[in-house]
């Protein structure tokens, strides 16, 4: 089911060639899975070039900056968070999305750097995220049969088959709109957002229905000491000019994409995906001889790697030697999305291997994609309390291997939608419907960003006081 595994060749290699080695279209010579062919190569072709001549979205010194800080983390002397949207669509290039995404990620590194004493490395699914594996590649619309949306990096979501072919103008419209976000983001972020500095105006009520309440507005009442107490030591400052580090990450999925935005820059070795400062590999395209593989193993980005069903070992230790033979740290984060009834079955042994091959990685825990399910009336969903024991499972497993678990990787968002169940606002089935916008999978609102932050921390906490 799972397939459109074709051979890429599509698009004429020009000028990349450097022997037979690696170059940023070696992968073209590959099978890809979950890329449909583009019907129109020529198209492909000038949209390629024509990303390939427009300025990079990030530098290379960000990249190498984020990875020194994951190698902090594969210690645990940091703790990686990792979270936006599912897909990010052209449409949802907003303002006020971008505002509440970035505040809840900062709320929650806030609610974390307090509880846990340690350093929170911001990664944002964001400015990228525009491309979606599917698991069919088929779905019939009114009697239509047409190709399923893979995101509006690669068709478009209306229903017919035209509108789903691969278009290739969408690279370039995909490069726009994260160039735009990112020029928001910074733009934020440069300045310490100052909306941040009163806590006391986070949203907590919804919290009154979780048995830590007192705790957690204890905590917010310390932040809330902390900032005001440095704001009167350090006038000006904080609000104004406390730069908070804030990075990008998207699926390395649309191969095209990746590529024409990869090169090398001065005085430094190797070749940069400047399109963002992460990208991960996801569970449906580890494929060791596949073109997904050959082309992260060129470039000097951190990688994530989703490790999950069907739990090939032998695959992933393949996939390491082959993406970070020099056993570099902070190269590698893996991210365990397991569901949580497999996590102990399955964890340790990945625990055990990856440490007896001597590599350096970032162990992360995605409790979101194992964890979806079809309610009665046919709507995804996840249930809050699953995610949260897929993350305490793991943490269970890591402190019993002698491990470390440096991050979360979490689907959520700033806005306030119904798409998971429970939390401490006890969201029912039967309430998803008012608030229910993804085009893909369901994802954390803020209130229950906020709590699981919350929760995540106190699961830490087990295993470092
Ligand atoms: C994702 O992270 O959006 C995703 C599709 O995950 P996975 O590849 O682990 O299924
Ligand atoms: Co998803």
């Amino acid at each position: 089911m799972s397939t459109i595994i074709k051979k890429a060749n599509q698009i004429e290699i020009t000028d990349y060639m450097e022997g037979d080695g690696w170059h940023p279209l070696s992968w073209n010579e590959k099978e890809i899975a979950q890329l449909p062919p583009y019907p129109d190569t020529k198209a492909l072709q000038k949209a390629y070039q024509e990303l390939r001549a427009l300025p990079p979205l990030i530098t290379s010194w960000e990249i190498e900056a984020l990875k020194d800080k994951l190698a902090d983390a594969a210690e645990g002397n940091s703790f990686l968070l990792q979270g936006g949207d599912c897909a990010e669509t052209f449409e949802s290039c907003t303002s006020d999305k971008l505002v509440n995404m970035l505040k809840v990620m900062l709320q929650m590194s806030f609610i974390m750097i307090h509880e846990m004493g340690i350093p929170i490395v911001r990664v944002g699914r964001v400015a990228g995220q525009y491309a979606k594996p599917r698991s069919k590649d088929f779905e019939v619309v009114n009697g239509e049969k047409m190709l399923n949306y893979r995101g509006d990096l690669i068709n478009s979501y209306m229903p017919n088959a035209k509108a789903r072919q691969p278009d290739p103008i969408r690279l370039l419209k995909a490069y726009e709109k994260a160039a735009l976000s990112i020029n928001f983001l910074r733009a934020l972020s440069d300045e310490g957002f100052a909306d941040l500095q009163h806590p006391e105006q986070w949203e907590l009520d919804f919290m009154k229905n979780n048995e830590f309440y007192e705790e957690y507005a204890q905590m917010v009442n310390t932040i809330n000491k902390a900032i005001k107490f440095m704001d009167a030591i350090t006038p000006n400052k904080l609000n104004t000019s406390d730069k908070v580090d804030f990075y990008t990450s998207h699926e390395a999925l649309n191969l095209f994409y990746e590529s024409a935005q990869t090169r090398r820059v001065p005085r430094k070795q190797g070749w940069f995906n400047l399109t963002a400062h992460m990208v991960w590999l996801g569970n449906r395209t580890q494929q060791i001889d596949g073109a997904h593989i050959e082309y992260l193993k060129g470039i000097q980005n951190p990688i994530g790697i989703k490790v999950g069903p069907p739990f090939d070992l032998d695959n992933l230790l393949g996939i390491l030697d082959t993406l970070n033979p020099a056993h570099e740290a902070g190269k590698i984060v893996l991210i365990t999305r397991m569901g949580h009834n497999k996590v102990k079955k399955h964890l340790s042994s990945f625990i055990r291997a990856v440490k007896q091959n001597g590599h350096p990685v970032v162990w992360s825990c995605d409790p979101m994609h194992g964890n979806a399910y079809a309610t009665g009336d046919n709507v995804k969903t996840r249930r809050f309390d699953e995610i949260l024991k897929e993350i305490k499972e793991t943490f269970s497993v890591h402190r019993s291997e002698g491990s470390n678990l440096g991050g979360v990787h979490l689907e959520l968002t700033g806005d306030n939608v119904t798409e998971c169940v429970g939390g401490a606002n006890g969201l029912k089935e039967d309430g998803l419907g008012i608030n229910y916008e993804t085009y893909c999978d369901p994802r954390l609102n803020y209130e229950q960003s906020l709590e699981m932050a919350f929760l995540v921390a106190k699961e830490w906490n087990k295993s470092h006081l």
